[in-house]
């Protein structure tokens, strides 16, 4: 069996275009949904990432600022930059660029940003509002991977779902997405004994370690639906997955592709949240 190709950069483009127009009909209530990215220092991937979602903000008509600042600027003023964003009516979603450099504490940076223009959905009350089932702005992967899964009328109701990855940004979240969502949840971590033993129970298998190739078609139940979160540059310079594509592809029901998949999800997820935000301050 080969598994059908769920196509992230399709369904991202749909996304997009609803945006617009939901953007559009702010603009004629005078509103224009503006999103402030802060990238400190010069990580060349964080680079990449700053620029792609600055670029799909202005195509989809929200205003973008990307704020650049020195990777040896005080975390103090990291903190005001932050903290004038929070009180600038023109900007309804603050994302600050992770990570940060070593100086500074990355949980104090998100905690200091409102929570209402939070749409990363990092700040602990975002992360505790997910939790307790009444969410706020949902952290942009997760989000992507659920919207995935809808579009290809994947139940999770009663589904075991396994999570490889336990980190804030995707696995804690994914996994609190889809418990939401009826599925009973594994959510595993570097640690975990006997890894393929877990990943061979799911239905739905989302995978987001940051090691490439890790999980192979043997630790997959055939016909398993397989989100590879996993963004990987070889040595040879070629993006990979944590999904070795080759073999999971030959048992899993169905698939994503690495590129292709949940990356342009992430950036549609995030023009959502922010559409959003400003949506809710005229409300
Ligand atoms: N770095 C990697 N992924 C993300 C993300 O989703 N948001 C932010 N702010 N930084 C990241």
């Amino acid at each position: 069996m080969s598994a059908s190709i769920i196509d992230g950069k399709a369904l991202s483009d749909t996304v997009k275009a609803d945006v617009a127009t939901r953007v559009l009909a702010l603009k004629e209530r005078g509103v224009t949904p503006g999103l402030a990215v802060v990238l400190v220092g010069e990580d060349p991937a964080s680079q990449v990432y700053v620029r792609n979602k600055a670029a799909a903000c202005e195509k989809a008509g929200l205003h973008s600022r990307v704020i650049r600042l020195a990777g040896d600027i005080t975390e103090a003023s990291l903190l005001e930059t932050v903290r004038e964003l929070n009180a600038d009516n023109a900007i309804h979603g603050i994302l600050v660029q992770l990570p940060l450099p070593r100086h500074m504490n990355a949980a104090r940076v998100i905690e200091t940003i409102a929570a209402n223009k939070d749409v990363d959905g990092f700040h602990i009350s975002n992360a505790g509002l997910l939790m307790t089932g009444q969410p706020l702005f949902r952290p942009c992967t997760p989000y992507g991977v659920m919207k995935m899964l809808e579009s290809e009328q994947v139940s999770l109701w009663g589904a075991e779902a396994v999570v490889v990855g336990a980190s804030n940004i995707v696995g804690k979240p994914m996994a609190m997405l889809m418990l939401a969502a009826g599925a009973t949840v594994t959510l595993c971590n570097s640690k975990t004994r006997d890894l393929a033993a877990q990943t061979r129970r799911a239905d739905v298998l989302v995978v987001a370690t940051g090691k490439p190739g890790m999980v192979t078609g043997d630790m997959i139940k055939p016909g398993a639906t397989v989100i590879d979160v996993g963004i990987n540059r070889t040595e040879q310079g070629k993006l990979v997955g944590d999904v070795d594509f080759e073999s999971a592809s030959k048992i899993a029901g169905r698939i994503t592709p690495v590129p292709g998949g949940v990356g342009p999800m992430t950036i549609a997820m995030l023009l959502v949240n922010t559409l959003e935000a400003a949506e809710r301050s005229v409300n």
